[in-house]
């Protein structure tokens, strides 16, 4: 049996960039879980993508991964691309090459000029390589990182669609603060895609699919069947195919003993097979 997998960083300009990555003197360990490394993207790097996904910081399932957007929120929006009949012709990086750490870590350094400068990089040589028609921002932090790389020489050609929607895990993070309910947080987090789904497709000139198929909004939630699958093309050679299935996989910390302390914690994924 024959396996697609992601070839990574084989061309140049992406090469470059990953030889040559910020480390712990532009994201501060306090921060940052910088001990798991940098990842920096999910999806096309030959010049095919034609829509531009920024996400915000990778989790557990990135970090063993290695590839962004493979858990939970990566599988939201995956369904999100479905519906607009997009297969392959994505790219996703994030606002941030590591794991945020802590409650305040993304806010505290949404504008830092050294991140900025790299993740820059980046967005200049996606938009260099494809003939980009959107992009789209999960999140805040995604939609400031997304609008200083537009004031740049970079971006000045830039003919593409925008749209900015909440993060795919708004509905757990709003609702675990309990300022409204995780019913109501979908519904808000469906109000939004909506209408990316509208401005992206809106005619003349909407998003070219890979797939046609009709336009389905969504309701007041996502189902099961509006995850999307990640493809086994996005991800290393190699990964067993439960690494991509709809069953979470990884957690931080350890389940037996529990881990006690904040670094143990920090420290440690428990990985089970789902
Ligand atoms: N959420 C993101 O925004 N990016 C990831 O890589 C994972 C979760």
């Amino acid at each position: 049996m024959t396996h697609t997998f992601c070839p990574g960083y084989v061309r140049a300009p992406y090469q470059g960039l990953v030889e040559d990555y910020p480390g712990t003197e532009t994201y501060p360990t306090a921060d940052f879980r910088t001990e798991w490394g940098p990842i920096f993207h999910r999806g096309r790097l030959d010049g095919t993508a034609r829509i531009l996904l920024i996400g915000q910081d990778p989790a557990t399932h990135e970090d063993v991964a290695r590839r962004i957007l493979v858990g939970e929120a990566g599988q939201r929006i995956q369904g999100f691309l479905g519906k607009l009949g997009i297969t392959t012709s994505y790219v996703f990086i994030n606002t941030f090459l590591y794991s945020v750490y802590g409650q305040a870590g993304g806010s505290a350094h949404a504008h830092d000029a050294h991140i900025a400068t790299y993740r820059n990089a980046w967005l200049d040589a996606l938009a260099a390589d494809n003939q980009l028609e959107a992009v789209v921002t999960l999140g805040t932090l995604a939609d400031t990182a997304y609008h200083a790389w537009r004031a740049t020489p970079g971006a000045a050609t830039a003919t593409w669609r925008y749209a900015t929607v909440l993060h795919p895990t708004y509905p757990d993070s709003a609702s675990a603060s309990g300022t409204i309910t995780r019913a109501a947080a979908f519904a808000r987090l469906c109000t939004s895609w909506n209408h990316a789904l509208d401005l992206l497709t809106a005619a003349p000139g909407g998003l070219t699919s890979d797939l046609a198929r009709p336009l389905v909004h969504y309701g007041t939630t996502i189902t099961p069947a509006e995850h999307g699958a990640i493809p086994e093309g996005d991800l290393p050679p190699g990964l067993p195919d439960w690494m991509r299935g709809t069953k979470s996989w990884a957690v931080r910390g350890t389940a037996q003993p529990p881990a006690t302390t904040a670094a143990q914690k920090r420290a440690t994924l428990t990985v089970t097979i789902p």
